[in-house]
This record gives structure tokens, C-alpha cells and sequence, in this order.
């Protein structure tokens, strides 16, 4: 039997193989709330086989949405997230959801605030230009969030959490050297860095860590000058291990400001403005978007030989993730020593891929990385290939 296959287990928690849906956000929950359609989507990804399904963008409090059409983990949505639950498990699959905060990175919270203060590019049409510092209270408050969410997602019957420490989210602008400029406890060394990051995780495990399996999704590096460097990785990667995280997933990027870091291929900016709601927002991506938005060339399993040092520098499991479109990227990762594998835009475009696994077929993703799945999320993500 191939790795992918093969059963695996992460913390308190055994899956039926190796495969994971990796959280790609499904613009199916234009209320916050959770959806017939989203449960559809996660059904139909147990039902086709993967272990793992993690809903996407869980946001921990309600200023923790980046956008308004984001779910809301609080007690109004364990109903959803029950039925979500159940229809993943009749389908023989396992539920994750992705715990996260936006921080500064906001055009729906009316007090964007991050590690430290600055220009908020992304709410300035929605009239939130200005990110101000966090104090011990908002640490508090948001690290309470983690943790009840965490329990929302438990009694909800979720199978595991995904805590969000990448992509340029409230956590890893914590991380970030180029978004964190803070002089106290929180800011300048990696340790200090890392202090709030680990405390939000901690506050996770402590709540629901004997019984769901609890993963963090880190970026190796950010992808901009002056941004976290993939020589702080393996340490970030150890402080989670001690945390008490049973999993660690391996990415890269700030959305907001090396979004195509964290993809790669096409960047498809026309589409991206069209899917723009605000005119300013448009007519920025239209007029300055080639100059704003850098490419970055897919390759394969892009992120396979950058997280090497963090499968090294630990004991639990690492998730493969970025580009893994064969049978032969994912036979590389778990090669380089990754004990599971996550994908995005392979499944979406490919509904039978595990299937064709399953056969012992070789399968190779259609998904030629145009990215347009991205530019369409907020009307139900989908492969927008024929
Ligand atoms: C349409 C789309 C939406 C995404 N939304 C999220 C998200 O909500 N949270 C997240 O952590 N990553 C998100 N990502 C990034 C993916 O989780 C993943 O890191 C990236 O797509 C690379 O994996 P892939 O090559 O298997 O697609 C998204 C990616 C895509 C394509």
C-alpha cells in the first residue's frame, strides 16, 4: 500500500489514511453561519475519500473576521457545525476546523487592532485605514477566544482544531519582523515573539487537547523582505511541539501581502478586481494590482524541501502541504519524512483523486494553478476549469 494510504494517527486521533483537505475558504456562509452547501462540500469530501477535511477561516470572536461573510465560531453556530460533523462521520471521514484571527488585516472589525500599529491597506475603503496595538486585555480576550471556540468546536463533535499561525493572521503578525515592531515582552526577539502566538496555542490544547486532535498550520517563511526568515522556522516548529500541538502544517505567505507566496502560479488579477465588492478596492487591484500582487512560479510540492528543517527539528507529525498534484509529489513527501498530506486546489479540482489512488492508478491533478478558484471563493469555491 502506498503511504498516502495507509492509516495514521495525529494526537488522540486515528484517520482512515494520510490525505487531508487543507482549509481553502468556501464562500458558503454569507451570514457566518454554516450552510446546507457547506456541509455539502465537507460530506462530499469524506465521501470521496479524505481523512481529514478542515473547514476553513473559523474566526475565534467576531472581530477576528477578516471579511463579514466568514464563519463565526460561537454558540449560534454548534447547531451547523453538528450537522457538519455528523455528515462528515457518515461519510467515514474525520472534521477539522481552523481556528483563526485576523488581527489588523480587516474590513469588518470597526477596531482593527494587531501586535502593533500601522496602515491597515485592506480595510481602507471600509473606512478602517488604521491598525492600532493590542493591549494585555485584547491578548487576554483573544486568547479566551481561542479557547472557547476550541470547546464550540468539541461540543459540536469535531474531530480536531487547526490553530491558524500562518498567513499573515493575528498570530503571524505576531511572528512576522515586518508587522511586529513591539518594544515589550511581545516584540524583537523570536522568544518574545512567539510569547502570544504560544499562549492562544497552549489555551487550545489546555481546552480540548486530550480529546481532538489539535494542529497548527505555521509559515516557514513570509515570503517579503523583513518578514519572518525560514531560519526561525524549526524553532517557531519546536515551541509548538512543546505546546503541546499533536501536528504542525507547513506553508508560507502573508495574504495581504504576498497572498501568491502561499499558491503560486497565475496570478489572476482581472478576475480578482471583478470579484471586488468596493470600487476602490477595484480600481486599486485594476489600476496598481501587477505592481501590488507579485507571482510566484509553481512548482511541485513547492514547500516539500523548505519545510525539511522543521520535519527534522521535531517528533509529531508534519503535514506536507503546497502543490502536491501526483501521486509522485506526494510519495516525495512522505520520503522527505512528512507523515500526512494536505491539499487544496488538487481536490477541488479533482473529486476522484483518492479513488484513483485507491486503484492504483498514478493519478495527475488537472489543476493548472490559474488560480481562478481563488479570484471566485466568495460565490462557493470551486475549480473553475471545464
Ligand atoms: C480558493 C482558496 C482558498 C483558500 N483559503 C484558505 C483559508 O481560508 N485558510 C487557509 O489557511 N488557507 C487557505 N488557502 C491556502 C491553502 O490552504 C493552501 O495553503 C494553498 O492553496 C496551497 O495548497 P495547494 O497547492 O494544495 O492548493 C486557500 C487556497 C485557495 C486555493
Amino acid at each position: 500500500m502506498i503511504p498516502a494510504l495507509e492509516p495514521g494517527q495525529i494526537g488522540p486521533l486515528t484517520l482512515r489514511n494520510r490525505v487531508i483537505k487543507t482549509a481553502t475558504f468556501e464562500g458558503m456562509t454569507p451570514t457566518g453561519r454554516v450552510t446546507d452547501a457547506l456541509i455539502e462540500h465537507h460530506a462530499a469530501m469524506a465521501r470521496n475519500g479524505v481523512a481529514l477535511t478542515t473547514v476553513a477561516y473559523g474566526a475565534v470572536e467576531d472581530a477576528g473576521r477578516t471579511f463579514t461573510k466568514q464563519l463565526l465560531v460561537d454558540e449560534a453556530s454548534v447547531e451547523g457545525l453538528r450537522k457538519l460533523a455528523d455528515a462528515v462521520h457518515a461519510e467515514g471521514g474525520a472534521a477539522c476546523l481552523q481556528l483563526a484571527h485576523c488581527g489588523g488585516f480587516t474590513k469588518h472589525s470597526a477596531d482593527p487592532r494587531g501586535p502593533s500599529g500601522g496602515w491597515n491597506a485592506y480595510g481602507t475603503a471600509s473606512g478602517r485605514p488604521i491598525i492600532r496595538a493590542m493591549t494585555e486585555a485584547h491578548m487576554d480576550r483573544v486568547t479566551a477566544a481561542f479557547a472557547r471556540a476550541a470547546s464550540i468546536a468539541a461540543e459540536a463533535g469535531f474531530d480536531a482544531v487547526e490553530v491558524h499561525v500562518g498567513h499573515g493572521y493575528l498570530l503571524s503578525q505576531f511572528l512576522s519582523p515586518a508587522m511586529n515592531t513591539r518594544t515589550d515582552a511581545y516584540g524583537g526577539s523570536l522568544e518574545n515573539r512567539l510569547r502570544f502566538p504560544l499562549r492562544c496555542t497552549q489555551a487550545v490544547v489546555d481546552q480540548v487537547g486530550d480529546r481532538l486532535a489539535v494542529l497548527a498550520k505555521m509559515n516557514l517563511e513570509d515570503g517579503i523582505v523583513g518578514g519572518l526568515s525560514s531560519d526561525e522556522a524549526p524553532q517557531i516548529a519546536r515551541a509548538l511541539e512543546q505546546a503541546g500541538v499533536h501536528a504542525l502544517i507547513t506553508s508560507g505567505g502573508l495574504v495581504q501581502r504576498s497572498a501568491f507566496f502561499l499558491m503560486r502560479g497565475t496570478v489572476p488579477l482581472a478576475e480578482m478586481a471583478a470579484a471586488e465588492e468596493g470600487w476602490l478596492q477595484f480600481f486599486a487591484l485594476r489600476v496598481f494590482g501587477s505592481f501590488l500582487v507579485k507571482p510566484f512560479s509553481w512548482t511541485p510540492g513547492f514547500f516539500i524541501a523548505p519545510g525539511q528543517p522543521v520535519v527534522d527539528a521535531v517528533q509529531i507529525p508534519v503535514v506536507a502541504l503546497g502543490g502536491l498534484d501526483s501521486a509522485d509529489t506526494l510519495n516525495k513527501a512522505f520520503d522527505a519524512g512528512y507523515r500526512f498530506t494536505a491539499m487544496g486546489r488538487t481536490l477541488l479540482a479533482d473529486p476522484d483523486f483518492i479513488a484513483r489512488l485507491t486503484r492504483g492508478e498514478k493519478p495527475v491533478s488537472r489543476c493548472n494553478h490559474c488560480n481562478l478558484c481563488v479570484a471566485q471563493m466568495d460565490s462557493g469555491v470551486r475549480c473553475a476549469l471545464p
